[in-house]
Parts: C-alpha cells; sequence; structure tokens
C-alpha cells in the first residue's frame, strides 16, 4: 500500500492525468500478476510454526531472480528486505525478521515483482497453524471487503465506489478500515495515481475508465481503525494492538468490468479458508 501523501507519485505526471495502458500493456500485467500469484502459492505449506519472516523474504528474493523479475520492496525508499510480513497487530510494512511464527498468529505476506518493467502487486493473510476463530473472522471479513472492492470496478463508476463497497461491508461487520495507507495505481511505477482508498461516498473521486490499473488492499482491523509506525520507520500497527488483516490484487479496468491481475493460479486466494 502507499502512504496517503501523493508525491509518491512521479513528479513528471500532472496530477488528474492516469494512465491508459493498451492490450499489449495488459499483457504485462497479466505475466507479472501471474509471478506474484505463483510466489504466494509457493509460499503456502512453507507458512508453518517455527518458520522465521526472514527465511520466507529468502525464498522470495531467490524465486525473483530465477524467474528474472526483481523485487520491488528491496532498495525502495530505504527499505531492505524484499516482501512484508506483518504478523497479528501489525497493518502493514512489517520487516522479516528472525523471530519464529508461532502457532495461532496471523501474517500478511506481501510481494510485488519488476518483470519486463511492469509491476504485479499482491498480498494474502496466511495462517500459522490452528488459528483462534476471532482471526479467522477477520481474515474472512479482509478477503470480502476486497471482493466488494472489486466488484464495484468497471468503467463509469469511482474510486469513491470502491471505498464505499469496502467501508460499508466491514464496518458492518463491527471491523473498522484503516484510513492511513491506501491502494494505488501501478503499472510501470511502483506508487502512482489514483490513490484507492477503502472508504468512501459513492460517486466521489476519480472516475474509472477502461485501462487504468490499480491495487485494492483494504486493511480491516478488529479494533479501531487508527494505526502509528514503530521506530524502524516501517512497520505499522495498530494503536489499540487489536488484529488487522490485509488482501491485495493487482488490477485492470475493462471495458466491461474489471481484470485481477494477481489471481491464485491454485485458486487458493484466500489461503487460510476452503475457498
Ligand atoms: N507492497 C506494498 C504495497 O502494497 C508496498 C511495500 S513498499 C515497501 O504497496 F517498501 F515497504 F516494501
Ligand atoms: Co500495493
Ligand atoms: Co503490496
Amino acid at each position: 500500500m502507499s502512504f496517503i501523501d501523493s508525491h509518491l507519485a512521479p513528479a513528471s505526471r500532472k496530477s488528474g492525468q492516469i494512465k491508459l495502458h493498451s492490450p499489449q500493456e495488459f499483457e504485462a500485467m497479466r505475466r507479472v500478476g501471474r509471478l506474484a500469484g505463483e510466489a504466494l502459492d509457493m509460499l503456502i505449506p512453507m507458512v508453518k510454526p517455527g518458520v522465521t519472516t526472514q527465511a520466507l523474504d529468502e525464498v522470495i528474493y531467490e524465486f525473483s531472480l530465477a524467474r528474472g523479475a526483481y523485487p520491488a520492496p528491496l532498495d525502495y525508499r530505504g527499505y531492505r528486505k524484499s516482501i512484508c510480513t506483518s504478523v497479528n497487530h501489525v497493518v502493514c510494512h512489517g520487516v522479516p525478521d528472525h523471530k519464529p511464527l508461532r502457532e495461532g498468529d496471523i501474517v500478511n505476506i506481501d510481494v510485488t515483482f519488476i518483470l519486463d518493467g511492469w509491476h504485479g502487486d499482491a498480498s494474502r493473510m496466511f495462517a500459522v497453524g490452528e488459528i483462534p476463530r476471532k482471526a479467522q473472522r477477520l481474515i474472512d471479513v479482509t478477503y470480502e471487503s476486497l471482493l466488494r472492492g472489486i466488484a464495484a470496478v468497471k468503467p463509469g463508476a469511482t474510486t469513491g465506489d470502491i471505498g464505499a463497497a469496502i467501508q460499508q461491508y466491514a464496518e458492518s461487520e463491527r471491523c473498522s478500515v484503516v484510513r492511513d495507507f491506501c491502494g494505488h495505481g501501478l503499472g510501470r511505477v511502483f506508487h502512482d495515481e489514483p490513490n484507492i482508498l477503502h472508504y468512501g461516498v459513492k460517486g466521489q473521486g476519480v472516475e474509472l475508465r477502461p485501462g487504468m490499473f490499480f491495487t485494492i488492499e483494504p486493511m480491516i482491523n478488529l479494533g479501531k481503525p487508527q494505526v502509528k509506525v514503530l521506530s524502524d520507520g516501517w512497520t505499522a500497527v495498530t494503536r489499540d494492538r487489536s488484529l488487522s488483516a490485509q488482501f491485495e490484487h493487482s488490477i485492470g479496468v475493462t471495458e466491461t468490468g474489471v481484470e485481477i491481475f494477481t489471481s491464485s493460479p491454485q485458486g487458493r486466494d484466500n489461503p487460510s479458508s476452503a475457498n
């Protein structure tokens, strides 16, 4: 996810001008998106009690290079790892480390690859062994929030329609939507216009047009929506230490609706559920 400061967008791009992509560029996004889907599928059997997030980071680094891709987070704005691993009350941008995952943890693993100059950005929640019922409920609410956001995407709809769909559903399930991070345009750049807020009002925001590429990546909390960033400058946690979950897909707006670039080739988009 990107910070809601629009200075992440390249200075060369005039605000309000969102790139519309060609069929060839859709094909490039399918290739990098599939790589992200495959990488997350590969991690499913590896996320177990005792494994370190550092080990998962190394697996993705090696996978990237073996597939002729590059892990976009590595050396991005001073970040030093290939993936983000956000455990339990970590909302996003958790930094892989040598601490083993424990039975009952939930972890978001966020991968972004650059392949032939194109970015594919996706994340899923993984359960470490058996997890508490309330954690599974949060994961399933968050996954459904992503699906409802994606379902709002079609030409003529707005970014506000996406946010409203997510917010209405998540809050109806007594969960809260994180405001401080959002989805983002992507393609040849990692974080571009438009910002995709995961809350909002139907009809407001930017009108969607065929050829737009962006992520939707709601962060949903069991408690309050407020977050703080730890002194490492990256790790964002819930202020009330409540559990947080996130799923992310990279998508393109088509003439008729939406194409998801980062789907799981194995049909395991929500791997802790029997989906
Ligand atoms: N993949 C994250 C996103 O969804 C961004 C991570 S940037 C990093 O936008 F530097 F923290 F890796
Ligand atoms: Co993203
Ligand atoms: Co991401």
